[in-house]
C-alpha cells in the first residue's frame, strides 16, 4: 500500500521573519518554527516531496526535507512563489505584518536632545492570500491563525477572506499552546466542517493535521 501523500509535492513555510531596521537591528517575533517544521516532517513521513521555506529558526531540518532559508517577509514570498507549483501549501510561518519603509545603511544613533525615534512601517505582502489566488494555486491551501479570543469567528473570517481550504487555529496567550512551546492544540476549520487536534506534542498535532490534509486532498 502506498503512503497517503506519495507523489504529492508539499510546500511549507515556518518560523518568524526578521525585518531589518539597520545593519544591527531588526523587528522579529517569538515564533520558534517548531510547528511548521513538525508539519514538514509529518508530510515527508506520509510520502510527500517536501520543500520547507524557513525564516530564522534554530530547529534541525527533518530528514528528507529540502529547506530554503530566508530572513524577511519579502524573501519568504519570493522563495514560496518560486517553488510553485505544489499540490499543497501550508503557511505555518509567523510572517511579519509590517516592515520598515527603508533600511538604514548605517547603525541608527541616539541623537542629543531627542528621546524618541519614529520608525515608519509598511504592510508586507500576504504570502498566503497570494498563493491562494495564484494562477498556479495548489489544490489545497492551508493557513494558520493564532488568536487570543473569538478563535472560530476570526479563523473563519480568514478562511473566507484569504480564499483558503483549511485554517488551523490556536488560542495563544498565557498558559495556552502556540509560540515557544513544545505542545499545541489546534482546531481546524473548513467550509462546512471542523476538527480539534490535541492538545498534544506539536509533532503529534502536526501528524494529525497532515493526515487531515491528505484526507481533504482526496475528498
Ligand atoms: O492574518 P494573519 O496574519 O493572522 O494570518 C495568518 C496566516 O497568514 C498564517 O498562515 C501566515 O503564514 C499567513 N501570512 C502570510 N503573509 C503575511 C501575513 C500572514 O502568509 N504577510
Amino acid at each position: 500500500m502506498s503512503l497517503p501523500l506519495a507523489g504529492r509535492r508539499v510546500l511549507v513555510s515556518a518560523g518568524p521573519t526578521f525585518e531589518d531596521i539597520d545593519p544591527v537591528r531588526f523587528i522579529g517575533n517569538r515564533s520558534s518554527g517548531k510547528m511548521g517544521i513538525a508539519v514538514a516532517a509529518a508530510a515527508q513521513a506520509l510520502g510527500a516531496e517536501v520543500v520547507l521555506v524557513a525564516g530564522p529558526v534554530h530547529v534541525a531540518t527533518p530528514d528528507g526535507v529540502r529547506r530554503i532559508d530566508v530572513r524577511s517577509a519579502a524573501q519568504m514570498r519570493e522563495a514560496v512563489l518560486g517553488e510553485l507549483p505544489a499540490d499543497v501549501y501550508i503557511g505555518a510561518a509567523a510572517v511579519a505584518d509590517f516592515t520598515p519603509r527603508s533600511v538604514s545603511g548605517h547603525k541608527l544613533k541616539k541623537t542629543a536632545g531627542s528621546d524618541t525615534l519614529v520608525l515608519e512601517l509598511v504592510r508586507t505582502p500576504d504570502i498566503l492570500a497570494e498563493v491562494a489566488t495564484h494562477p498556479r494555486r495548489p489544490s489545497l491551501v492551508v493557513g494558520f491563525a493564532a488568536e487570543t479570543h473569538d478563535v472560530e469567528h476570526y479563523a473563519r473570517g480568514k478562511l473566507a477572506n484569504k480564499k483558503l481550504d483549511l485554517i488551523a487555529a490556536n488560542l495563544v496567550g498565557a498558559a495556552e499552546g502556540g509560540f515557544e512551546r513544545d505542545d499545541n492544540a489546534l482546531t481546524v476549520y473548513w467550509a462546512g466542517g471542523e476538527r480539534t487536534l490535541g492538545p498534544a506534542a506539536k509533532t503529534l498535532v502536526a501528524a494529525q493535521l497532515v493526515a487531515l490534509v491528505a484526507e481533504r486532498l482526496d475528498g
